[in-house]
């Protein structure tokens, strides 16, 4: 029995040594082994989006909200305001290609000790649209918060800063990876409205939204942008936060995973109208990489793979308040992760989620490993 064990463990080395000779290594797409964007040639990283990429603006200029404070950034023993228990996908993304950390535009001394490897404008809460434009639905934001537009104007006036001091700009400019994430927020704050999908997807909200990224991206691309990686909206329906507050409705449907159908599918209804958006640009702009970051169907496939990644929890949050205090939470509006009450799961790198609406570090590294493999092509990094 052992030897046997043994001469078939031999086998498996000698046949694991000989694929590794006979097969290049893009087409080992089947190993874990993830490409990496060094390849890209990226010479900076500068990103427009809400909390799934904000590496500490909104912390910045209120250290006392819920994401400033620990148990947020347990596992990396820092609260750095990351909505996290540690790194974000973007964080993964300028690892991989090997830029240092995103610096937040808030953290003044960091801007001004960078090396202009980048800037991230993203800030927790932000919509797309303006508050007036959310208003014309009906939509009510309890709190200005830096819209698309405002962050594209903290963008622009880095620029004139820096173009100053750089020699080619445009150069700087053109091999540098634009990034934007937007959406989630606005349908978010119609839902907590109690706005439905049907309602919302009559009266254009989804639409406005998409148009609000393609003129953002428009801007961008004028500026001399030439990488630009768009997401679209995960499976916000696998979210404690949609789970929660669907839980009062006797007719809801969930998914195999306990995600609730509804709000899947709209998040690839707003997927779809963006991406049909992102072929339009693209024939205007032969010239620009515009590449769609598929987080949708790379939370899919952490939930499909959810096992053999060791996830025992998807649907729930690690950080939550007691079963009793949430009752009477208005969810969308309390912050529960980190309020009085608060429990937090012993193993975060078993849960999806981390609070009611953002991934644990764990899981937003297999979202970028994701990621990463799926854009690699699209960017032509190895051409
Ligand atoms: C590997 O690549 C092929 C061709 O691109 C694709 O059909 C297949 O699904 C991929 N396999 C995995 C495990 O990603
Ligand atoms: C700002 O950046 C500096 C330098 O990287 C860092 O030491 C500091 O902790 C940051 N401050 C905040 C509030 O994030
Ligand atoms: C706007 O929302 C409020 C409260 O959610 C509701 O009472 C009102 O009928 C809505 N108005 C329109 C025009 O939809
Ligand atoms: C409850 O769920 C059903 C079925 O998914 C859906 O049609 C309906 O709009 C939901 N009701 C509310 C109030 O969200």
């Amino acid at each position: 029995m052992a030897i046997r064990f043994l001469a078939l463990f031999q086998v498996l080395i000698i046949y694991s040594t000989f694929l590794h000779i006979i097969l290049p290594q893009n087409s080992c797409n089947a190993s874990n082994i993830v490409p990496k964007l060094k390849q890209c040639g990226f010479d900076a990283i500068y990103n427009l989006g809400t909390s799934i990429s904000d590496t500490g603006n909104s912390a910045i200029d209120n250290p006392s909200i819920w994401q400033a404070m620990f148990p947020y950034g347990k596992t990396i023993n820092e609260a750095t305001g990351r909505p996290s228990d540690g790194l974000l996908i973007i964080d993964y993304i300028a690892r991989s290609a090997d830029l240092p950390l995103v610096v937040p535009y808030k953290n003044s001394s960091a801007l001004h000790l960078s090396t202009s490897r980048g800037v991230n404008f993203a800030y927790s809460g932000a919509p797309a649209l303006s508050e007036e434009a959310l208003a014309k639905k009906n939509i009510t934001l309890d709190w200005a918060k830096p819209t698309l537009s405002v962050q594209l104007g903290w963008l622009d006036d880095y620029f004139k800063g820096y173009c100053n001091n750089v020699k080619d700009c445009k150069e700087a400019v053109s091999s540098s990876l634009f990034m934007i994430n937007f959406g989630t927020n606005d349908y978010g704050y119609a839902f907590s409205q109690n706005h439905n999908i049907e309602e919302i997807k009559k009266n254009g909200l989804v639409s406005d939204v998409v148009e609000a990224i393609k003129q953002a991206l428009q801007k961008i691309i004028s500026q001399g942008a030439r990488k630009v990686l768009v997401f679209g909206v995960a499976l916000d329906g696998c979210r404690p936060i949609s789970v929660t507050m669907e839980s009062a409705n006797k007719s809801a449907t969930y998914d195999r995973f306990g995600c609730v159908k509804d709000n899947n599918d709209f998040c690839n209804y707003h997927n779809v109208l963006l991406q049909e958006g992102l072929k339009e640009l693209r024939e205007q702009h032969p010239d620009v990489q515009i590449v769609y970051g598929d987080l949708y169907n790379a939370m899919q496939s952490i939930l499909d793979n959810s096992q053999s990644l060791g996830f025992k929890s998807l649907t729930e949050a690690c950080c939550d308040v007691d079963v009793e205090i949430k009752k009477k939470a208005v969810l969308y509006k309390d912050k529960l992760c980190g309020a009085h009450g608060t429990i937090v799961c012993p193993k975060p790198e078993e849960y999806v989620f981390w609070d009611n609406g953002h991934c644990t570090q764990k899981a937003n590294e297999q979202l970028a490993d994701w990621i990463i493999q799926d854009i690699f092509p699209k960017f032509q990094c190895n051409a």
